[in-house]
């Protein structure tokens, strides 16, 4: 199995991707970490215990991180993911859980550290907190098994600005510390795949553990209205989701070695991923970035997993 650390900033995606992360066979979550980003850092630490006491899996540490990007103010995403994050889905539920003590970026240092090569670390949310990880341990980049970031547009078509996509945008100067790490094994799941990686009504319906299906279901009403508004088909995008999905499988995607940057002072273009694909910068390749994804694949292994008993 492989040992996952997952780094969240739980909104209604990166909720799915915590059920997919626990269920999973192939993975061994030893830990979640939590960040500002679609929420605060409060509501996200919430809304991820409410996500593990639904599945119940009382023994995996969730720690909390930073409460604010590394030189911004928090942008939230309120309009996307409901006031509490989850769409509302849980509401009224309260979770006893405790936070474990400690702070994010050292709990990844510590369990990096204590196995080189053998833990993989995925982020679903701005990178803040393993770029203070970086910035307070830079060997983690060489004992990392494996990171994969949910972030970025390498096809320049943002979601949050014309060019910048949201994790990437709330706190450019941690993905370029991340970018510019060094990290061997590093992989972009960005909006080029993750917009492909659309739950519809159909992959809804498959998901017959009753409590899964109805958090699935409540959790992403708003969210597939917006989407069939625009588009007529009542669907979301497993951003999140499709990033621990790459970690489970790697055949899920095509990728690129790609020379990439992420624009931190611009009036129009923060938060961009730039890729010099002409080599004009004479860099070498700094991380893998997916170009192509199996989606339909992608999303039976999520409802496949979901159903899990
Ligand atoms: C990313 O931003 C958030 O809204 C999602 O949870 C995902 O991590 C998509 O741009
Ligand atoms: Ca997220």
């Amino acid at each position: 199995k492989k040992k996952l650390i997952l780094d969240v900033d739980t909104g209604i995606d990166d909720a799915i991707g915590i059920l997919l992360a626990v269920k999973s066979e192939e993975l061994d979550l030893i830990g979640i970490t939590t960040g500002c980003g679609n929420v605060s850092l409060e509501a996200a630490a919430v809304n991820t215990c409410k996500m593990l006491d639904l599945i119940n899996a009382p023994s995996i540490p969730v720690v909390k991180g930073s409460a604010a990007p590394l030189k911004r103010q928090p942008h939230f995403e309120h309009k996307v993911h409901g006031t509490d994050g989850i769409g509302g889905a849980l509401q009224g539920v309260t979770s006893e859980r405790e936070i474990t003590p400690g702070d994010a970026s050292s709990f990844m240092i510590e369990k990096v550290m204590e196995r080189p090569g053998e833990v993989s670390i995925v982020c679903t949310g701005p990178l803040t907190n393993l770029a203070k990880a970086i910035q307070q341990q830079p060997a983690i980049a060489d004992h990392v098994k494996e990171v994969i970031y949910m972030g970025g547009a390498i096809n320049g078509i943002g979601n949050v600005t014309p060019v910048a996509e949201f994790n990437t945008f709330a706190d450019p100067e941690a993905a370029s510390i991340v970018l510019e790490a060094g990290i061997p094994n590093l992989t972009q799941v960005g909006l080029d795949v993750t917009k492909q990686a659309l739950l519809t009504e159909k992959h809804i319906k498959a998901i017959t553990e009753p409590a899964l299906h109805d958090f699935v279901k409540q959790s992403t009403a708003t969210y597939r209205k917006a989407f069939y508004e625009q588009n007529g088909i009542w669907a979301c995008a497993m951003h999140d989701p499709l990033a621990i999905g790459v970690l489970i499988d790697s055949t899920l995607v095509k990728k690129t070695a790609c020379s990439v940057a992420v624009e931190t002072s611009s009036t129009f273009c923060d938060g961009m991923t730039v890729w010099d694909r002409q080599g004009k910068w004479g860099k070498p390749a700094n991380v893998q970035v997916c170009m192509e994804v199996e989606a339909e694949r992608f999303l039976s292994l999520l409802v496949v997993v979901l159903n899990r008993s």
